[in-house]
């Protein structure tokens, strides 16, 4: 049976965009973890912080990637915080390989510029806001990843064909 594949990293790192390519290359059914949530909230992630507060998005986020977690053959991109759970990152390993995105903040605050929709970033996506955070979090990407890509100077095509090439070595996808 085929693994899931987990995309994960920081916001900007283009795990959505990855995802999307990733998927048409292996034939499999992508799923964007944040675009599903926000068809079920009815509302932006954005508003949803703005009203219930990110603890309540986090709590959604859990129980999506519990039911996601247990399928098999995806191409699953998560947001930028899902894996800062260990519970989330427990679920996501059972039937899943994940790969880390990575990216610069200088890249990321490049990638992420007029883009409002991050509310942990908020207007001020700067390369020094976006440095505290990566760093508060990198020990955490680095613990969950198996497969890690530096994405800076590649194209979302160019990111999909290293995954495959990786995952090639290994059994199982
Ligand atoms: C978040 C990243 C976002 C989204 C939410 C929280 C984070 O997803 O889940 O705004 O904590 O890093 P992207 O990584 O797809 O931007």
């Amino acid at each position: 049976m085929k693994r899931n594949i987990v995309l994960m990293g920081f916001m900007g790192v283009g795990k959505t965009s990855v995802g999307r390519e990733l998927a048409l290359r292996l034939k499999r059914e992508f799923v964007d973890l944040d675009e599903l949530l926000e068809a079920k909230l009815g509302v932006s992630i954005t508003e949803f912080f703005a009203a219930k507060g990110e603890a309540a998005f986090r709590k959604l986020e859990k129980e999506a990637i519990r039911s996601l977690a247990q399928k098999r053959g995806l191409v699953l991109a998560t947001g930028g915080g899902a894996v800062l759970d260990p519970e989330n990152v427990r679920a996501l390993r059972e039937k899943g390989v994940l790969i880390l995105l990575t990216a610069e903040p200088e890249t990321i605050a490049q990638r992420l510029a007029g883009d409002l929709s991050r509310p942990l970033l908020g207007p001020d996506a700067s390369v020094e806001r976006i440095g505290k955070l990566l760093a508060q979090r990198e020990a955490a990407y680095q613990a969950a990843a198996k497969v890690e890509i530096a994405t800076d100077h590649l194209t979302p095509d160019q990111v999909a064909e290293e995954i495959v090439r990786c995952l090639r070595t290994e059994s199982g996808t």
